[in-house]
């Protein structure tokens, strides 16, 4: 079985980044499952909450749900042209302490998605957060890309997603990160 782990950088009830995850749920391939992880709980990096209380437990659990997972999903919002703070201070706190980075982050197959009401689709968040992947050394998965644009008229009355077209788009998109997470662990299980 290969596992994923997925996570919106949305809060919002009715996120359409959230409802691409779900989505995305549906749509995986027989072997492979993708299980939805939050981000909600987690609190405003403070370096001094930090050093007095350590790592918060929703972050450490995080933290161990990406350990346990064969690839990442990051459902990404794009704010201001660029990446969403909340999902940011999320990644942010993954990253501590330094010496933990490799451990979560070295080598892990990740993909980006993302969906907005505008005519561009996140691309400009997307592309915002490669130097974020390359500091943390993930495995970015480049062969797919997925930019849902207009993504409140894609979405049926239910909150689901009932475009087929970005369905199918989404479907191969994750059966290409399936098979990359998974050939990235036989060659570490070979190796
Ligand atoms: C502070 C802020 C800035 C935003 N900036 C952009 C932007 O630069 N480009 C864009 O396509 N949408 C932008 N939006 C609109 C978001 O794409 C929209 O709110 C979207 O629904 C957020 O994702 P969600 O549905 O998963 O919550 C912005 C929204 C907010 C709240």
């Amino acid at each position: 079985m290969t596992r994923l782990v997925g996570l919106s950088g949305s809060l919002r009830q009715g996120s359409f980044n959230s409802t691409l995850l779900r989505a995305a749920a549906e749509l995986m391939p027989d072997g492979a499952e993708l299980t939805i992880a939050t981000i909600r709980g987690i609190p405003l990096y403070d370096g001094d909450l930090e050093a007095a209380e350590g790592i918060p437990e929703t972050v450490a659990s995080l933290k161990e749900a990406i350990v346990a997972a064969d690839g990442l999903i990051l459902a990404t919002p794009e704010y201001n042209n660029s990446i969403p703070g909340v999902l940011k201070n999320a990644i942010d706190w993954l990253s501590r302490p330094p010496a933990d980075i490799k451990r979560v982050f070295g080598g892990k197959p990740m993909a980006l998605v993302g969906a907005s009401p505008g005519g561009f689709g996140t691309i400009l968040s997307q592309n915002a957060w490669l130097p974020v992947f390359r500091t943390l050394g993930v495995r970015f998965w480049s062969d797919g890309r997925l930019l849902v644009s207009r993504a409140h008229t894609l979405i049926g009355g239910d909150g689901a997603l009932s475009d087929e077209k970005t369905k199918e788009q989404l479907r191969a998109f994750v059966a290409g990160f399936t098979a990359f997470a998974q050939s990235t662990r036989s060659a570490h299980s070979a190796g």
